[in-house]
C-alpha cells in the first residue's frame, strides 16, 4: 500500500454537474482537494446544474470545464491529474431503448474510450468509473461482483461495455492507469434525478399528483443514500495502488419493494403516497440486491444511512427548495408532521 492517489494534486470529476457527481465534488472540496470538473452542461443556461454545483462554484479550489467527452479535446483537461472519478454518463434505465440510444452510446461507451485513452497519454494512475447494477440483469439472490452479467436494458449493455473497456485499457501491459468500477445500487438523496422513483414520489405527495408505479410495485431496489456512494468512490481512489483493475458492488445494505418503499414514505410524510398505476416498463428488473462483502474488505465500506433517514433528508432538502425550483406550495405542513 502506498499513499492516497488524492491529496497529492488535483483530481478530475466528469459529470461534476450531475446529482452523484456535484456531491462528490463536494466531498473533495471538504476535504481540501484541488477538483478539475468537467461536464458538458453548463451553470449558465442549465438549472440543475447551477443548483447542484452552487456551493461548489464558490470554492476557488474548484476549476470547472464545460466539455463533451465524446467529442472534445481531453489531454489538457487531465494532465496531471492523480485520480480521474468518470462519473458522467446518459443514465435512466427505461428511457435507453429507442431515439436516444445514440446519446447513450456516445456518452457512456465512445466517452469512456476517449477518456481512457487519455488517462493513459497523461500518466493518470488512477481511474474511478462509476458503473451500475443494471449490469447484472434479472437475480434472484445477492449478486456478487463474479457473478454473471446480462443487462436487461440498452443501458446496462453501455454501462457493462464501459466496464469492459476499463478492464481491457488495464490489462494493457503499457498502461501506467489502474481503475476500479463501481458497481452502484440505486442512490438516492438530496438533487436525486427527478426522474428516480423516491424523487417523484416524494413530489407526489407534496404535490397531490399522482406518481407512477410501474407494474404491481413487487419489485425491489437496494436504495444507497448518496454520501455512501461517496465515501466509498471516495475510498476508491486511495486503496493500494497495486492493483490493476477492480470492480466493486456499492449498496445501502437491504433491499425494499417499491410497496414497501410507498408506506414508509407515507409513514414518513402522515401522507397518503397517490399513485397512478401503470404497465411494467421494459428494462426494470424484478430485484436488485447488493453482496457487498468485496466492498468491506477492498474499500473498509459499510452503508451508514439507513433508508428511512436517507428519505427524511431527501424530503427535508425538497421542501427547502426555492418555489422555482420545488414541486407544490403545502410543503412546510408536510414536513411539520
Ligand atoms: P446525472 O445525469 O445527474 O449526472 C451525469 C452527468 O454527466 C450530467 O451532469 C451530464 O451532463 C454529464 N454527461 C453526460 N454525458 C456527458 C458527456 N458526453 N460529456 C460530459 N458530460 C456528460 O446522473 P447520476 O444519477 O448522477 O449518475 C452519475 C453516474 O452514476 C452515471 O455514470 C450513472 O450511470 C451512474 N449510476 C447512477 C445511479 C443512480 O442511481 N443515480 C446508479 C448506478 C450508476
Ligand atoms: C437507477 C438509476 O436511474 C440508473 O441510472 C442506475 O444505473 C440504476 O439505478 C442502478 O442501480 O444501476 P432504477 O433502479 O430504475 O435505476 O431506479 P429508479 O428510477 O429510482 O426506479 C426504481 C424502481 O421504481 C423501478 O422499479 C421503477 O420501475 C420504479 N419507478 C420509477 C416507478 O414505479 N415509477 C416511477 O415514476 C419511477
Amino acid at each position: 500500500m502506498t499513499a492516497p492517489l488524492i491529496n497529492q494534486g488535483p483530481v478530475v470529476v466528469t459529470g461534476a454537474a450531475g446529482f452523484i457527481g456535484s456531491h462528490l465534488v463536494d466531498g473533495l472540496l471538504a476535504r481540501g482537494t484541488e477538483v478539475i470538473a468537467i461536464d458538458r452542461r453548463s451553470v449558465h443556461n442549465d438549472p440543475v446544474a447551477a443548483r447542484n454545483l452552487a456551493d461548489a462554484l464558490a470554492d476557488p479550489s474548484l476549476a470547472l470545464h464545460q466539455a463533451d467527452l465524446a467529442t472534445d479535446e481531453l489531454d489538457e483537461l487531465i494532465t496531471g491529474a492523480r485520480t480521474v472519478f468518470h462519473l458522467a454518463a446518459v443514465p435512466g434505465v427505461r428511457d435507453s431503448w429507442a431515439e436516444r440510444f445514440p446519446d447513450y452510446a456516445s456518452s457512456n461507451v465512445v466517452a469512456t474510450q476517449r477518456l481512457l485513452a487519455a488517462c493513459e497519454r497523461a500518466q493518470v494512475p488512477r481511474l474511478v468509473l462509476a458503473s451500475s447494477s443494471s449490469v447484472y440483469g434479472q437475480t434472484s439472490g445477492p449478486s456478487a461482483e463474479g457473478d454473471p452479467t446480462y443487462p436487461m436494458s440498452p443501458y446496462g449493455a453501455t454501462k457493462l461495455a464501459a466496464e469492459h473497456l476499463c478492464m481491457a485499457h488495464a490489462a494493457r501491459p503499457d498502461t501506467g492507469t489502474s481503475v476500479v468500477a463501481l458497481r452502484y445500487f440505486t442512490v438516492y438523496g438530496p438533487r436525486q434525478r427527478s426522474d428516480m422513483a423516491i424523487s417523484r414520489v416524494l413530489a407526489a405527495v407534496l404535490s397531490g399528483v399522482p406518481v407512477p408505479l410501474y407494474g404491481d410495485g413487487h419489485q425491489s431496489r437496494e436504495f444507497t443514500y448518496v454520501d455512501d456512494i461517496v465515501a466509498a468512490t471516495l475510498a476508491a481512489a486511495t486503496i493500494a495502488d497495486d492493483i490493476d483493475a477492480e470492480i466493486v458492488n456499492v449498496g445501502g445494505g437491504s433491499s425494499v419493494s417499491m410497496l414497501e418503499l410507498i408506506a414508509m414514505i407515507g409513514q414518513i410524510t402522515g401522507r397518503k403516497v397517490p399513485l397512478a398505476m401503470e404497465a411494467p416498463r421494459a428494462g426494470d428488473v424484478e430485484a436488485t440486491r447488493a453482496d457487498l462483502t468485496l466492498a468491506h474488505a477492498l474499500l473498509g465500506y459499510s452503508p451508514r444511512v439507513e433508508l428511512r433517514e436517507g428519505i427524511a433528508r431527501q424530503l427535508d432538502w425538497m421542501v427547502k427548495q426555492p418555489p422555482s425550483q420545488s414541486v407544490s406550495t403545502p410543503v412546510a405542513e408536510v414536513v411539520s408532521r
